[in-house]
């Protein structure tokens, strides 16, 4: 048994929930460790499709718990028609059980992220950031800044009250909050119907541990919108790292068992921001439009662009990743050849494999230094069929080629495939087609 994590390796929206959702069958807890209605993790269900914002994938499971951990931040009212909307269609199989250590998203925090966005834009319109306009950015500054409110304050409405007065001193300059009175109200009467749920998670995760019991750490987000190790300013207000998914459980390193990337087989990205791989023209459309590339929380059109190796070996050492899941490698079935790009190159010469550069700037400055690999076939149903009956065995030629060369260049094995939005689409390859003896830590020789 184990504690293992997954994170997003590229800028969100890799088919996490996809992913999570497999190995959830073997967990018995899964938990959401960072960011909050800013993430939607699709799971296509034989039922029908559901997407996740703020609840952990295991919720779908009968003897998961699915927790909804101290690193989120949680708008209240939004979980509740989550959990509505997952309780109607008959699909709440697992335990739901929300952090009291979460922080709370209030309705005054989306009026700012929209405020501020709208500032940042009127300032110099290439600052503008595109945030989902969820309020995480301003539930996590206020979480820094000690006048935050977290999901036990819910519970008790003499704390609300005083907190909610603090915070309102702090918001003088925002327009358009709710009164707050009545917002203190709305929130207390929330919480008391959560109350049932929230409770401390972390000692629940330990003795989960020791008892030897699965747990799987759900990122959501990826590493490439960290706070600090992503293209700052142009990401989002969490970490969504391996180390951010410890901070945002509780649980210490020592118990980490494994630790997986999840990348799609191209890459896309939503919002702005450097993208150095984004194809603008007609094959950015044609992945857009194939692979379905709408976001799954604003319904904004995602940017598209090719999988780029200096990425991947980047995040691949920054989260210490002993294997990858490579996702939608249906979507580029058909592909005569497959672009990758294997470095960049700088206006200045230098050349740059795996240490990505602090400077959004710099890095909207490289050019991607392509190779085109050999495509592989569509995936029609007769060869998803095989799939599952033969396993790997039934994988295109060059298909294994190309996940043996992620392999090779990152220094991490291939270990799982998504070829298909359902279910049972994901392959686990029980031989990792690439077997590196020194895990990640052979990746980026600069
Ligand atoms: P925020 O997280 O709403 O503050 O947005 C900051 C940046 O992160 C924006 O570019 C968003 O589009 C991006 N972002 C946030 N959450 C996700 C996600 O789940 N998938 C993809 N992009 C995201």
């Amino acid at each position: 048994m184990s504690v293992r994590i997954v994170i997003g390796a590229q800028f969100g929206d890799e088919a996490k929930g996809k992913i999570t959702d497999y190995l959830a069958a073997d967990a018995r807890y899964v938990v959401r460790t960072g960011g909050g209605p800013n993430a939607g993790h699709s799971i296509h269900l034989p039922e029908g499709l559901v997407v996740l914002h703020q609840l952990a994938s295991g919720v779908l499971r009968h003897g998961v718990t699915g927790v909804s951990g101290p690193g989120m931040v949680l708008n209240p009212s939004r979980l509740e028609e989550e959990l509505e909307d997952l309780e109607r269609r008959q699909l709440l199989r697992g335990e739901v059980v929300l952090s009291d250590r979460a922080h709370v998203i209030l309705p005054l925090h989306e009026i700012e992220d929209a405020w501020e966005d709208e500032l940042r834009t009127q300032r110099d319109p290439a600052a503008n950031l595109g945030t989902t306009r969820r309020g995480i950015g301003p539930a996590y500054a206020d979480r820094a800044g000690r006048w935050g409110l977290r999901m036990a304050d819910l519970t008790r409405p003499a704390v609300l009250r005083a907190r909610l007065d603090l915070l309102y001193a702090t918001k003088a300059q925002v327009p358009g909050l709710p009164p707050q009175e009545e917002l203190a109200a709305q929130l207390s009467e929330v919480g008391g119907r959560l109350a049932p749920l929230i409770r401390p998670t972390e000692p629940m995760l330990w003795d989960a541990v020791a008892r030897g019991e699965s747990v799987l750490l759900e990122g959501a987000q990826s590493a490439l919108l960290d706070l600090d190790f992503g293209t700052y300013p142009f990401v989002t207000s969490s970490h969504p790292t391996s180390a951010g998914a410890l901070v945002g459980s509780g649980l210490p390193p020592t118990e980490v068992d494994e630790v997986i990337g999840v990348a799609k087989a191209y890459a896309t990205r939503v919002g702005a921001g450097p993208f150095p791989t984004e194809e603008s023209g007609p094959l950015g459309e044609f992945l857009r439009r194939v692979g379905g590339e709408r976001g799954a929380t604003t319904g904004r059109a995602r940017r598209c662009g090719w999988l780029d190796l200096a990425m991947l070996r980047y995040v691949a050492r920054l989260n210490g990743l002993t294997s990858w899941a490579i996702t939608k490698v249906d979507v580029l079935g058909g592909l005569e050849q497959v672009p990758v790009s294997v470095r960049y190159e700088l206006p200045d010469g230098s050349t740059i494999r795996d240490v990505l550069p602090s400077q959004a700037e710099d890095l909207a400055q490289a050019r991607p230094v392509y190779e085109q690999l050999e495509g592989w076939p569509e995936f029609h149903e007769r060869l998803k069929e095989r799939i599952r009956r033969e396993g790997a065995a039934a994988l295109p030629a060059s298909l294994r080629s190309f996940l043996e060369r992620v392999g090779r260049e990152t220094g991490v094995p291939v270990e799982y495939l998504g070829y298909g939005p359902g279910r049972d689409e994901t392959l686990r390859l029980n031989v990792p087609l690439t077997q590196t003896t020194r895990g990640h830590r052979s990746a980026g020789s600069g």
